[in-house]
């Protein structure tokens, strides 16, 4: 009898992850690893704009579901609120999702949308400005360092609240890939440990 209720009482205090992401899904892998023998958070599902987004491939092998939405269901929210709500959803999670979030989305999950960006926000934010692009504005600009902003969704595009920022330099010679892989290894470092401690510490 005390084990059933230890078990039921357990049960109910996981807080489950849906990842959103477009592309390759590098990072949703990465979060997906670091939580796998977590047992309070884990990753429950992963959520994609794009059918044959290499995500898919990568949330198989890691055995999580996936579901794959068109445009419209992820612009229009309603739907997806059902979703998510019915899956008991506690965080979204933005790992390369190129999609605006509606205001919907935003408010059905309040604080609780954390999205990732791969330059020092407020610098090269807004639309258009992701993946390459970010990092070729970057290598144009002639700046000397860029990094990551991992903050809240709001109804802006890459304006709510900062939770966490690191840097890298960046030398003459680097190309836009050199910046894009120094980038990555920020995110694969960083991204999963700020998830966990922004839902700790709510
Ligand atoms: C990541 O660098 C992420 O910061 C960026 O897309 C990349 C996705 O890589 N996100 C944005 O540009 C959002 N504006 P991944 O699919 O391999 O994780």
């Amino acid at each position: 009898m005390l084990t059933q209720f230890y078990i039921i009482s357990m049960s109910n205090t996981i807080i489950k992850l849906a990842i959103f992401a477009s592309g390759n899904g590098s990072n949703a892998e990465n979060i997906a690893l670091y939580f796998a023998n977590n047992n309070q958070i884990k990753v429950d599902s992963i959520y994609t704009n794009k059918k044959d987004a290499y995500v898919v491939e990568r949330a198989k092998k890691l055995g999580i579901k996936s579901y794959y939405y068109p445009k419209d269901v992820f612009t229009g929210g309603t739907e997806l609120i059902k979703i998510l709500k019915n899956k008991e959803i506690d965080y979204i999670i933005l790992a390369g999702f190129l999609l605006k979030i509606p205001n919907n989305i935003i408010n059905a999950f309040q604080n609780k949308i954390l999205n990732i960006h791969p330059a020092l926000l407020p610098k090269f934010g807004g639309k258009g400005m992701y993946g390459d692009n970010v990092h070729k504005a970057v290598k144009t600009s002639g700046d000397k360092e860029s990094g990551i902003t991992i903050h809240v969704v709001n109804e802006h595009y890459d304006e709510g609240t900062i939770v966490f920022q690191a840097k890298c330099n960046i030398s003459e010679s680097d190309s836009y890939t050199d910046i894009a892989n120094k980038i990555h290894k920020l995110e694969y470092d960083n991204f999963p440990k700020v998830i966990k401690s922004f839902i700790k510490q709510e």
